[in-house]
């Protein structure tokens, strides 16, 4: 898993290395696609669901799942890489919303929001604990910036494939009964939103955007949950 979680790390190191101004979302994902192949990995979407790219680049008002595509990133845009891969059967997932060229205070703040949610739900985890302290640490983050959490795009179990139980998402739910487990390996990846709860999917099948206008961020890390806390491994 560890390994998996490098080698995620290094593609999307390298495509955000490349996310300039000028670039195609296309070129982005053919260098991400070069570091995976070159450590003999092999793209989680493509692999589990036909998705028509090596990694899944959204841009803007797209939240999730956007396809790579002869799109040119501009000054001011925002921008998901989301890279998931099987190393020798181990599946890494992580993901992260940066802008491109300097953008604007309000495109900074949410992307540092959804950060720190993600960084200080990580220290909640524990084996014997709620599942639910994750989504209590991230909710409480989204309440102080004013930020709404998606409902409709999950975190999930990974490791043996791309999305494994528990399947959940990162919000205070006191319906949560599910435990922590030692040994579980989960990803946390809230999305923040200006605006909406709720996602939908455009008419390619695949990307999913709020309305036009609101800033949407997300970050991911794949973390094995152990009896002193969690192991991150796309650290
Ligand atoms: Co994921
Ligand atoms: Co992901």
């Amino acid at each position: 898993m560890q390994r998996a979680g490098k080698v995620v790390r290094e593609a999307f190191s390298t495509m955000v290395a490349a996310a300039e101004p000028g670039i195609t979302t296309q070129a982005l994902d053919e260098i991400g696609a070069e570091v995976l192949s070159r450590h003999g990995a092999v793209s989680a979407p493509r692999l589990y669901y036909d998705f028509p790219g090596t990694t899944c680049i959204s841009v803007n008002h797209q939240a999730a799942h956007g396809i790579p595509s002869q799109r040119v990133l501009a000054e001011g845009d925002m921008v998901n890489i989301d890279v998931s891969a099987n190393v020798q059967g181990y599946v890494a997932d992580m993901g992260e919303s940066f802008v491109v060229g300097e953008g604007d205070p309000e495109q900074h703040r949410i992307c540092r929001s959804v950060q720190e949610a993600v960084r200080g739900a990580i220290k909640k985890v524990r084996s014997g604990r709620c599942l639910n302290v994750i989504g209590q640490a991230v909710q409480r983050v989204a309440d102080r910036e004013g930020y709404r959490i998606i409902r409709n795009l999950g975190s999930h179990g990974v490791g043996a494939s791309i999305h494994e139980e528990p399947s959940y998402t990162p919000y205070d739910n006191p319906h949560e009964e599910r435990l922590l487990e030692r040994g579980m390996v989960l990803t946390i990846e809230p999305f923040f939103c200006t605006g909406t709860q709720w996602v939908q999917e455009e008419d390619d099948g695949w990307t999913l955007t709020v309305p036009v206008g609101q800033l949407v961020a997300q970050y991911e890390h794949t973390l094995i949950v152990t009896d002193r806390g969690a192991l991150v491994v796309t650290g």
